[in-house]
C-alpha cells in the first residue's frame, strides 16, 4: 500500500540508519586513534577507509530525507557501546555490528520500505546491507590474523605492502621496519587487504 512519507516507517527508519551510520563513522575514527596508539597504523588505515564509507552511506540515508527538510523526527534505537581494549575485541564487535547491519536490520527497512511503496530507499537499504556485508568480512579477517598473531606473520610466505611508501615486501613476517622508508613494522598491511593492489 502506498504511504504518506510524513507518516511513513521508513521515514523514521531513513533516520534510525543516518544515525546509527554517524555513529559507526565516530566509533571507527575514534578505533583509529586508538590503533594509531597501539603503533598499528595500517589498522588505523583500515578504520579510516572504512569510516569514510559509513559517512557515505550516512549521506545517501540523509538525502532520501530531504523532502522533509525543516522537521525533527523522533526516533527510537539501540547503539552499541563499544570500547574494548584489545583490537582484536574492538574489531570484532564491529564486525557484530555489521553483520547486524548487512542481514537483519538494512533487511527489514528494505522491506518495510518497499512495502510502503520507497523503491529508492528501498533499494538504498538492500545495496547499503551488501556493502556492511564486506565490512564485517574484512574486520572478520583482521580480527582473525591478530588472534592467530598472522597480521604480520604467516608460515608460508606472506606478502605486505608499506601504507606510508608502497614497498611490498615478500616474507615470512613483515620487517620490523620497511627497508625502503624505513617506517615500523604497524604500518605494514597483509597484502590481500590492499584496496588498490592492482595484479601484483
Ligand atoms: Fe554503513
Ligand atoms: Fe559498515
Amino acid at each position: 500500500m502506498a504511504v504518506n512519507f510524513k507518516e511513513s516507517k521508513t521515514k523514521e527508519n531513513l533516520m534510525r540508519a543516518f544515525a546509527g551510520e554517524s555513529q559507526a563513522r565516530n566509533r571507527y575514527t575514534i578505533g583509529a586513534e586508538k590503533a594509531r596508539q597501539m603503533k598499528m597504523y595500517s589498522i588505523a588505515d583500515i578504520f579510516v577507509y572504512t569510516a569514510d564509507q559509513e559517512r557515505a552511506h550516512a549521506e545517501r540515508y540523509y538525502e532520501l530525507l530531504k523532502s522533509l527538510s525543516g522537521d525533527t523526527i523522533f526516533i527510537d534505537g539501540g547503539y552499541p557501546v563499544d570500547q574494548q581494549e584489545s583490537l582484536a575485541q574492538l574489531i570484532r564487535a564491529a564486525e557484530h555490528n555489521e553483520k547486524e547491519e548487512a542481514e537483519n536490520v538494512y533487511q527489514e527497512f528494505s522491506r518495510v520500505a518497499k512495502e510502503e511503496g520507497f523503491l529508492e530507499a528501498a533499494s538504498a537499504f538492500s545495496l547499503i546491507a551488501e556493502v556492511e556485508r564486506t565490512h564485517q568480512l574484512r574486520f572478520a579477517e583482521v580480527a582473525e590474523m591478530l588472534e592467530k598473531s598472522e597480521y604480520f606473520a604467516c608460515a608460508d610466505t606472506g606478502k605486505w605492502i608499506c601504507t606510508n611508501c608502497g614497498y611490498i615486501f615478500e616474507g615470512k613476517q613483515a620487517p620490523s621496519s620497511c627497508p625502503s622508508c624505513h617506517h615500523e613494522q604497524g604500518y605494514f598491511l597483509p597484502y590481500e587487504l590492499a584496496p588498490y593492489k592492482g595484479n601484483h
